[in-house]
């Protein structure tokens, strides 16, 4: 069996391509997908995060996360990114998956509880349910064997704003509580997607040799394809949230620089990931005496995306 992991994520086009190579990869054994509101509302990612587990044909159970941030007012969804229905049209109207009782947030306490030490969390969506997690149950942070965040930006430029990734900038006080918990986190943020680009020849590649996933995956991609043209000016893709899967099984494909984390929560910099590399000295107080986080800097691009690409056609 692989790696236990449990994704929390607001599907969303990028979390389908994560979400699909996971419950395909031998390396992972998820156990459960938790959703949040991000790339569009609660109700549309959760339907959509069951959609994904009967496109997987595996028994993983679904919980429903949070609506909103813990307490500023939720942004508005990218609809000109994902689509209205998060999937760039292409949302079934049927799904089978059963919902787990009880919030997301209880569902990662008990998760983590059940399996002390062996489950590693990987939040690709606003991280509100992971720190809801952590203040009804602050003993998780000694549960989880890790903790694998797509989110934030370093030393590049945000691309929602000109400081904050998307994640991080749709719930900042979460994000500092998470990146605050005594937890080993690993940071798989814009410094490390922007050199992962996914292509529209591999996305053919997962179309025609990938089966019905393939064939769903290349569908929904039109739309993030034609957002990254007209919008970004780009012909490629960020290959955001499968990364910080990938990052866990493949360790070698990414360059870290061990880090403290702090988020700017408010004004025009809300959102930014501000990090302090360990060895680095500073007389400010708030840095030293917070968890490490394991910030990755750099990818192997082509090396990430070949690793996705031999997984999902094999
Ligand atoms: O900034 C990239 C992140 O924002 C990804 O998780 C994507 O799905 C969007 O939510
Ligand atoms: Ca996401």
């Amino acid at each position: 069996m692989g790696e236990k992991i449990l994704i929390d994520t607001d599907p969303g086009i990028d979390d389908a391509f994560a979400i699909l190579y996971a419950l395909k990869s031998p390396d992972f054994d998820v156990l459960g997908l938790t959703s949040i509101y991000g790339n569009a509302s609660i109700e549309q990612t959760t339907h959509n995060a069951r959609a994904l587990v009967d496109m997987g044909g595996q028994a993983c159970p679904v919980a429903q996360g949070a609506a909103d941030p813990l307490t500023i007012e939720r942004r508005a969804f990218p609809v000109m990114v994902h689509g209205e229905d998060g999937f760039g049209g292409f949302s079934p109207a049927q799904i089978k998956a059963p919902l787990v009782q009880g919030s997301a947030a209880g569902f990662i306490i008990d998760t983590l509880r059940a399996h002390p030490g062996e489950v590693t969390l990987v939040p690709i969506g606003p991280l509100t349910n992971i720190a809801l997690a952590l203040q009804q149950a602050p003993d998780i942070a000694q549960l989880a064997k890790g903790v694998s965040i797509m989110g934030g930006a370093v030393n590049v430029n945000g691309n929602v704003t000109p400081a904050a990734e998307a994640n991080i900038y749709d719930d900042p006080e979460a994000a500092e509580i998470v990146f605050g918990a005594p937890w080993t986190v690993t940071m798989l943020g814009l410094d490390a997607t922007h050199q992962v680009p996914l292509t529209r020849a591999n996305v053919a590649r997962i179309e025609a040799d990938g089966g019905m996933n393939g064939r769903f995956l290349a569908a929904a991609a039109v739309q993030y394809f034609d957002f990254h043209a007209e919008v970004v000016g780009l012909d490629f893709c960020h290959f955001h949230d499968p990364s910080a899967l990938i990052a866990l099984c493949r360790p070698d494909l990414f360059t870290r620089q061990p880090s403290s984390v702090r988020v700017v929560c408010e004004g025009f910099a809300a959102g930014k990931t501000i990090a302090k590399p360990i060895q680095r000295f500073t007389a400010q107080p708030g840095w030293d005496e917070r968890a490490r986080v394991e910030v990755c800097i750099d990818a192997d691009g082509a090396g990430v995306i070949n690793h996705y690409l031999e997984v999902m056609t094999a």
